[in-house]
């Protein structure tokens, strides 16, 4: 039994953004390299690719099943090759969605508080039903986002939603940054999410041969520039230090955040379109 069981939700609002991969490898290091016990949860359930991601094809009982109220959500937890690390995936099948009632998803999700350390939600994007669930479901929030103006928008929306439900945000993971010009900076964005930009993940191709061997990129290629931010991010989520940090990273963030605010990337009264 876990005395405090912190449930995280991963939502953004706007799709493809990396939800589902960063709940995958935030899940495999809090397991392998923090010692947390993990259950992961695809909480996508009309669009589920949690299980498909780590090559989980076949389980009998999932999510789906769980909303319908034909079984218990404990029965619905599979063990992943990592120590520590669960998942409860969500059916593939169109005909498990029939009667599905995604408003039960908080109290079956609540009832996994005292068995795992952390539990990771991960969202369906846009502003639906399903995602409001997830957020009704989780008490804390992480925001995921690429360093574009349209789902930086989307993530203005979710705050709010997040706000409104009375979910605490924890910050805002910036996802997919080639450091191009055209590209928001973290600073940009917490000045018009307010909050802080907590990880930025660089787009690496790492993640998407990890995708194609259907493991976490932090097992695929743990020295990947994209394993080394997540695990950054773990660490922080784990309240731990995490010292993996190269001079020239540190430089490189260092001049990204030295750039002025650039008023052409940025709308101030966009904002108030969002409410
Ligand atoms: N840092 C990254 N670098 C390169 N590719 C990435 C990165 N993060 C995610 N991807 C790729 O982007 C695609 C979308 O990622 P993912 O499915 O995790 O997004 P999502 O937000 O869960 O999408 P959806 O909203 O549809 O659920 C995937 O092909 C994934 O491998
Ligand atoms: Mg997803």
């Amino acid at each position: 039994m876990f005395s405090l069981t912190r449930i995280i939700g991963v939502i953004s609002g706007k799709g493809g953004v990396g939800k589902t991969t960063l709940v995958i490898n935030l899940g495999a290091a809090l397991a392998s390299k923090f010692n947390k016990d993990v259950i992961i949860v695809d909480c996508n359930v009309t669009s589920s690719h949690l299980g498909l991601y780590l090559g989980m094809y076949y389980y009998p009982i999932s999510l789906n099943q769980v909303l319908l109220g034909e079984e218990r959500i404990d029965k619905a937890i599979y063990n992943y090759s990592i120590p520590g690390l669960r998942i409860i995936p969500a059916s593939l099948s169109l005909n498990d969605l029939k009667g599905v009632d995604v408003a039960e998803m908080k109290k079956h999700i609540k009832q996994l508080f005292g068995s795992a350390d952390i539990i990771l939600l991960d969202g369906a994007p846009g502003f639906g039903r399903e995602v409001m669930a997830c957020i009704q479901a989780s008490d804390e929030v992480l925001f995921v986002t690429t360093p574009y103006v349209p789902p930086m928008i989307d993530t203005i929306k979710c705050f709010n939603a997040a706000n409104e439900i009375g979910a605490k945000p924890i910050g805002i993971v910036l996802n997919m940054c080639k450091e191009g010009r055209h590209e928001l900076l973290s600073h940009e964005i917490e000045q018009m999410v307010e909050l802080p930009v907590i990880s930025q993940i660089p787009r690496d191709k790492n993640v998407l041969k990890s995708l194609a061997s259907k493991l976490p990129v932090i097992d695929y290629n743990p020295r990947s520039k994209a394993s080394r931010e997540i695990m950054k991010l773990a660490a922080h989520l784990a309240g731990e230090e995490y010292k993996h940090d190269g001079f020239f990273s540190r430089i490189s963030s260092m001049f990204r955040k030295s750039r002025e605010p650039r008023k052409e990337l940025l709308d101030f009264k966009l904002k108030s379109l969002t409410k």
